[in-house]
């Protein structure tokens, strides 16, 4: 069961595609984990459940931040909950695995919203306002051998994501894709994709990955 108060993202597809993800790393009690953009905490409840040593959980919203603190009281797992905009609460620190499903949905303007849920998923026009910095920022916080999985939408440039890890020395390769039908958030967007020629007329699925990137 989880938890989670208004204005905090529900999980859903996207952070179950994390979660299968992450079932396939090794985690013990040496594990550090980072989960970027914490939501309810369900992906840092599953790190600590699969056996990781000690975990971070990092989100921007204060509500975020109450949920997941919630949600690990609840599951019995000792989860270190911090408020804060991306890497910079953990900054000098390193981590064996980082895992994260931020806001990746193309909006309307760059403008990123500062408070109410569509901060949960509005990256700027072409969706990328949060996936560059991670791409920029998370190779300094993984240790020698640690791994990134990132989640996110073909339509917010997934090659550009790939390309980013790797000049930065990154070995990257997705470990999972799954076609999603249109949330109300894209439905309402649909026109402005079609005339942007993100999406076809007519298409109604999108599709997520996650990447793997091991430093
Ligand atoms: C798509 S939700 C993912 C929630 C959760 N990880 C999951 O998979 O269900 C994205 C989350 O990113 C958070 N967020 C947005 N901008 C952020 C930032 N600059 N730093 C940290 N968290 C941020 C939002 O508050 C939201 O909880």
């Amino acid at each position: 069961m989880l938890v989670r108060l208004p204005g905090v993202y529900p999980a859903q597809h996207d952070s179950w595609a994390l979660v299968e993800a992450l079932k396939q790393e090794a985690l013990g009690p040496d594990s550090r984990v980072l989960d970027l953009c914490a939501g309810t905490g369900i992906v840092s409840v599953r790190a600590a459940e699969a056996g990781a040593g000690q975990v971070t959980a990092v989100d921007l919203s204060r509500r975020a931040w109450a949920t997941t603190w919630m949600n690990t009281r609840l599951h019995g797992r000792s989860v270190r909950v911090v408020r804060g905009d991306l890497t910079e609460p953990v900054r000098g620190e390193r981590f064996d695995l980082v895992v994260s499903n931020p806001p990746y949905v193309p909006a309307e303007n760059d403008r990123v919203p500062v408070s109410g849920i569509a901060r949960c998923w509005d990256a700027g026009k072409d969706g990328r306002a949060l996936l560059d910095r991670i791409c920029l920022q998370v190779p300094d916080v993984l240790a020698a051998g640690g791994v990134l999985l990132l989640v996110q939408s073909s339509f917010s440039g997934i090659e550009k994501s790939q390309t980013m890890l790797e000049e930065q020395g990154l070995r990257v390769n997705i470990v999972s894709r799954v076609d999603i039908p249109f949330g109300p958030v894209l439905a309402a967007r649909r026109d402005m994709l079609v005339q942007r020629g993100v999406i076809d007329v007519g298409q109604h699925c999108e599709e997520l990955v996650v990447l793997r990137a091991v430093k």
